[in-house]
């Protein structure tokens, strides 16, 4: 199975984190079965940005985002070549390394 390595974010995974998910499984619901609180305001229908996450490896693995993402991406807090919604990944066969950024829509998490 895909591992998945999450860098470590302040608030939401100080220490980092790493598990496995299935192929084809949710990103998004992976990071939440794991504990990392990552919000999904649209309830993971790819509509908030919220779930806004950094692909800092492996990203060659995964399906290119289609059009819904990416227009949605374009309403993300600091966006760049390797943002993805959560939501909107599918795991395939290659481990990914994940960082959350610092922000949301929803919220500033600066400190
Ligand atoms: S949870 Fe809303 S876009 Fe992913």
């Amino acid at each position: 199975m895909p591992v998945i390595r999450v860098l470590p974010h302040p608030d939401l995974c100080p220490q980092g984190g790493e598990f496995e998910l299935q192929r084809g499984a949710s990103l998004c619901e992976g990071l939440l079965q794991a504990g990392i609180a990552i919000e999904h305001a649209c309830d993971m229908v790819a509509a908030c940005a919220t779930c806004h996450v950094h692909v800092r490896a492996g990203g060659d693995s995964l399906a290119e985002p289609d059009d819904e993402e990416n227009d949605e991406l374009d309403n993300a807090w600091g966006i760049d070549a390797q943002s993805r919604l959560a939501c909107c990944v599918r795991l395939r066969d290659g481990d990914i390394t994940v960082e959350l950024p610092r922000h949301s829509r929803n919220h500033a998490r600066e400190r």
